[in-house]
């Protein structure tokens, strides 16, 4: 089976590929990605000797249908998983308009292609499947109290999640009106090896390494329900595989977190992994806050745990360790990806 995966130059799509590879010896991947500034062909540079062949890498945008019909027509798809979008909130708040584009135009046109390729004389081919790599963000923000379910209305607030939501909504809108087989995924905070340094938790880390301060947006008392990358590609296989075509699934940790607690745990653990006494808490900055902050996001995701067999394997602890040393190994990595482009847009925004 050819399944086109969009987005694989970036944190997520990287660490599916591998996986994916891994344990599916029978499939092929046609990683399409366009290569912004978030997505780097360095993070596909591990993949086996082995397991080069069943890898193929187009470079392309996903709002361009005729790089799309291309790919199509050059491969035969019986799947797609799209991970392709612009995923910062910070960023969307400075300019909302690429993410409208990306994320909403982006998905119709990789939806329009797939059943054009897909739809034959009123009859959609057998085993094929669109999934939409969703988040937990269109869902708006909690109180103290609550969880967020498949059934919870979407309220997004940021240009960001807005933009998540409308894919969800064109991805529906083909299921409810050409019957296509969709599945969407909805997950958590996800952290882990290759997130681009912008995001908290490897902005935390890079930043203390350097000695840098570490800004914390209000009183840091905003909570996450942070989930190791891993269990989340686990989760979106599962998904894809075996999940009910038309179907919504949440995915998440149920490890909610302070910022300010995942701030002073990975100062705590980096000082001790590298000896260094000069990563203390003196480097927390408190800052602005975001506009439009979302205070709580905790999900349900007992649906997909009954469902479909999905549970996280991955210790908060063991897996922030995991990344701490993934980051300490890789600190060429994070020297490339955050020069040029990423540097002028945090100078501008945050001094
Ligand atoms: P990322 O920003 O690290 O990677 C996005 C990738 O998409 C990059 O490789 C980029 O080059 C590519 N891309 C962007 N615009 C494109 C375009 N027009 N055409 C083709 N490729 C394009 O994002 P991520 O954190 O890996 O997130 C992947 C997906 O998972 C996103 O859809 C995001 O909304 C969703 N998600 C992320 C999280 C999280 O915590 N990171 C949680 C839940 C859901
Ligand atoms: P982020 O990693 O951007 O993910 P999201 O906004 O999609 O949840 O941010 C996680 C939380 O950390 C969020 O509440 C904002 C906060 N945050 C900071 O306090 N300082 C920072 O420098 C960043 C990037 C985020």
């Amino acid at each position: 089976m050819n399944i086109l995966v969009t987005g694989v130059a970036g944190f997520i799509g990287s660490n599916f590929v591998y996986q994916y590879l891994k344990d599916h010896p029978g499939d092929s991947l046609i990683g399409f990605d366009a290569l912004t500034y978030a997505g780097n062909l360095d993070n596909l540079s591990n993949i086996p000797e082995g397991e080069k062949k069943r890898f193929h890498f187009v470079k392309g945008d996903i709002t361009d249908p005729e790089q799309i019909k291309a790919t199509f027509n050059r491969y035969d798809i019986q799947g797609v998983i799209n991970f392709a979008a612009e995923s910062h909130v910070d960023r969307s708040i400075h300019d909302p308009a690429i993410f409208l584009r990306t994320n909403i135009l982006g998905t119709h046109t990789l939806l329009d292609a797939a059943k054009t390729a897909w739809l034959r004389d009123g009859k959609w081919k057998e085993n094929t499947t669109f999934l939409q790599v969703s988040t937990d963000e269109v869902y708006g923000a909690l109180g103290p109290d609550g969880l967020f379910r498949e059934t919870t209305p979407l309220d997004p607030h940021s240009p960001y999640s807005a933009s998540k939501a409308g894919s969800d909504l064109i991805v529906k809108a083909y299921h409810d009106t050409f019957s296509m087989p969709v599945v969407i995924t909805r997950c958590s905070n996800n952290y882990g090896p290759y997130q681009f340094p912008e995001k908290l938790i490897p902005l935390i880390i890079t930043r203390a390494l350097d000695h840098q301060s570490i800004p914390v947006y209000g009183d840091g008392r905003q909570i996450r329900d942070w989930l190791y990358v891993m269990d989340h590609c686990r989760a979106i296989d599962l998904a894809f595989h075996k999940g009910k075509a038309g179907e919504v699934y949440n995915i998440g940790g149920s490890n909610e977190r302070e910022n300010i607690f995942i701030v002073k745990t990975i100062l705590q653990f980096l000082s001790e992994m590298t000896g260094d006494s000069d990563i203390n808490e003196d480097l927390i900055s408190y800052v602005t806050d975001r506009l439009g902050h979302d205070r709580r996001y905790a999900i349900d995701a007992s649906k997909i745990q009954r469902e479909l067999g999905w549970v996280p394997e991955t210790s908060f602890e063991e897996g922030i360790r995991n990344t701490i040393q993934w980051y300490l190994v890789h600190r060429n990595w994070v020297k490339s990806v955050i020069s040029g482009e990423y540097q002028s847009f945090y100078k501008k925004n945050y001094g």
